[in-house]
């Protein structure tokens, strides 16, 4: 039997992860003494789904600057004193056999709400921006239910970029293998490419170039820092594709800013949808594979910055071994990742590996202590 795509290596620049499955960047919302310092719960939530089988594991959404942290229980990269806690959380990924990704965000108007972690009476507290938080954001527009944000000054923009690259070269030092900017889901970066958020007159903004401008530079300021040869650290970026909305973004939009985005340094292009502004979209099983599916025909023929092929991640309620590799035989995306479903089962790449007929241990990539365990 040949070995289904989905445990095949992925080589991205120098870096090369052992199959095609990524647990997507999740908050944990669990830095108790809100200083953006990786916790003990850190280290063990990410170590289990290394162990458990992935390729690749993307650490949460984690501050360039204080005021950009969605809650006060993010994690942060804006301080040299946060360097030593990624460096055991990079070695606890890397001990179970997965390569080691940080999503480096800034919240922009959405920032500095409650950590979204279940009330008492159920369901999870998204409730608005806590009192004396200083919001930016590109235009003086509030996401519905949090405060109105200030207008960033161009040069405060400038500065917000240059904080990505700090903190980008401070997760090199702590050991990451991937950096993934935050493009998606409303934070800022979304928020300066739609024209929902966007209603700057200046350079970063006034037209869909303009509104490109801020990624694109932030994107280029991260690339100097990660080294621009084939030996560079490899580059994502997680983008909303559309926002759901008539007079959003678009998938057409997203086509166009992807292969300018490669262009600019990046390695990996990481397909979402929606978050910018309410919108009602279907959610089923594999809702947003399409968007990476356009984004992926984008970008086919272009080659990336480091000499390799940009990899485009699925995800989505991408939900069984099957569902996975179908997304893959049918060229949607080259990698995908698992969000919900591996927070209740992190050993969901050995799970999948079974039901796609694979059982011998090192194949499935059963870490060798569970090896009585397999499936067989
Ligand atoms: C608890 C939780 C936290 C999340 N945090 C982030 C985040 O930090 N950054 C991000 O880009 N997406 C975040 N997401 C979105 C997921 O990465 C993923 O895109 C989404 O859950 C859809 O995939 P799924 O259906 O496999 O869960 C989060 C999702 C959940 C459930």
């Amino acid at each position: 039997m040949s070995t289904p795509l989905l445990l095949e290596p992925l080589t991205m620049r120098a870096a090369s992860a052992r199959n095609r499955l990524w647990l997507p960047p999740m908050c944990m919302y669990s830095v108790d003494a809100e200083d953006g310092v990786v916790t003990d719960w850190h280290v063990r939530h990410y170590a289990a789904r290394a162990l458990g089988g992935f390729g690749t594991v993307v650490v949460e959404a984690t501050a360039v600057a204080p005021g950009g942290r969605l809650s006060p229980r993010d994690l942060g990269l804006w301080d040299d004193a946060q360097v030593e806690g990624h460096r055991r959380l990079v070695e606890a990924v890397h001990a179970g056999g997965a390569l080691a990704g940080i999503q480096l965000g800034h919240g922009g108007r959405k920032a500095g709400t409650p950590p979204w972690l279940p009330t008492a009476e159920g369901g999870a507290a998204r409730t608005s921006t806590l009192a004396g938080w200083d919001l930016v954001a590109p235009s003086a527009l509030a996401y519905p239910g949090h405060a109105v944000p200030r207008a960033l000054s161009a040069a405060e923009a400038h500065e917000v970029a240059d904080a990505f690259a700090s903190a980008a070269r401070r997760a090199v030092e702590a050991g990451y293998d991937l950096i993934e900017l935050h493009g998606a889901h409303g934070y800022l970066i979304h928020q300066f490419l739609s024209p929902l958020s966007n209603e700057r007159e200046d350079a970063l903004g006034g037209s869909p170039e303009g509104r490109r401008r801020f990624a694109l530079e932030t994107v280029r300021a991260v690339r100097r820092v990660l080294g621009e040869g084939p030996e560079g650290r490899v580059l994502g970026i997680r983008l909303s594709a559309t926002d759901w909305v008539e007079g959003g973004l678009t998938g057409e939009d997203t086509a166009v800013l992807a292969r300018e985005l490669v262009v600019a340094g990046v390695d990996v292009l990481h397909i979402s949808t929606a978050g910018n502004v309410p919108a009602r979209f279907p959610t089923g099983p594999g809702y947003q594979v399409r968007f990476a599916a356009q984004v992926r025909q984008a970008v086919a023929a272009m080659t990336t910055t480091g000499g390799g092929s940009p990899v485009v991640v699925a995800v989505g309620r991408i939900e069984s071994g099957a569902q996975a590799e179908q997304v893959l035989l049918t060229g949607q995306a080259d990698a995908v990742a698992v969000g919900r479903y591996a927070l209740r089962d992190p050993f969901a790449p050995l799970r999948w590996a079974h039901e796609l007929g694979v059982d011998g241990w090192q194949e499935a990539g059963f870490p060798a202590q569970y090896w009585r365990g397999t499936w067989a």
